[in-house]
């Protein structure tokens, strides 16, 4: 089949695309607002943008609260702009209802931290809190907000992305130094009002005489860890 978005002509119970993009990671994002009240909502349209500095950006869709009112913007994208900062926390299968709650449409001056029963934990680098349940925050300066015509009347997507300036991982999302997704299960969107989460990892080489190319696992030259990374490389085309 083949159809065109702008004419919304796919025959299908449901409009397929969002299912064509998977899985999306859902960046759990604190804000805080000019008043001082905390804000989370999740945005499944939220990803790394960039490594050297980091980069991560999350998309709000312009709510059009009444018929016939302007859109606005989503209070996430407000309080990041207003106050130039915000936190991408990790979503976890264990804290997937508290994902789902914490999407609910709210007036700015509830707290919804408290409303989902989490724990607020200070940042380093930033005022807004993050989410002390979620085993990775990064903390973000905003960097910019792009504007993206939406096909609804008067809608937008107001893209915010935000420079990486600090991140927490807790030691027990950690296993031998390494990040560990089965232990931590990462909650990502699919389409519908389907999800899934990380129960299985492989590892792959590069393609035949790039199999290692230094810098992709992360590893630095000068760092302590590099015999390690080439010990574990070593094992790895091993088959061990
Ligand atoms: C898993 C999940 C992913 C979502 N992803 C997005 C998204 O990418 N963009 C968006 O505008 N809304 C998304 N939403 C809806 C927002 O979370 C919801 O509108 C929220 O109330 C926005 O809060 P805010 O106005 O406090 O920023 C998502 C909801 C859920 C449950």
């Amino acid at each position: 089949m083949f159809f065109e978005p702008r004419k919304d002509n796919h025959g299908l119970p449901y409009n397929p695309f969002k299912a064509c993009v998977v899985p999306r990671p859902i960046g759990w994002i604190t804000t805080l607002s000019h008043a001082g009240l905390v804000n989370l909502a999740p945005f499944s349209i939220s990803n790394q943008l960039a490594y050297d500095p980091p980069f991560v950006f999350f998309s709000g869709s312009g709510a059009i609260d009444g018929e016939g009112s302007e859109p606005r913007r989503k209070d996430s994208v407000v309080n990041a702009e207003d106050t130039g900062e915000f936190v991408y926390n990790m979503a976890t299968y264990e804290l997937r209802n508290e994902v789902n709650l914490s999407s609910k449409h709210v007036p700015p001056d509830v707290d919804e931290l408290e409303m989902c029963g989490l724990t607020p934990a200070s940042c380093n680098l930033v005022k807004c809190p993050r989410v002390l349940e979620s085993p990775i925050n990064l903390e973000c300066k905003h960097h910019s907000t792009l504007t993206l015509p939406s096909n609804s009347p008067k809608g937008v997507h107001h893209v915010v992305i935000g420079e990486v300036v600090g991140i927490h991982i807790n030691e027990e999302a950690l296993t031998e130094g390494k990040v560990d997704w089965v232990k931590i299960q990462p909650l990502a969107r699919m389409g519908y009002m389907d999800y899934t989460h990380i129960t299985k990892v492989f590892t792959m080489a590069g393609p035949k005489g790039e199999e290692f190319r230094p810098g992709q696992i992360g590893e630095h030259k000068d760092s302590k860890h590099w015999n390690r990374v080439e010990e574990e490389w070593d094992k790895f085309k091993n088959g061990k």
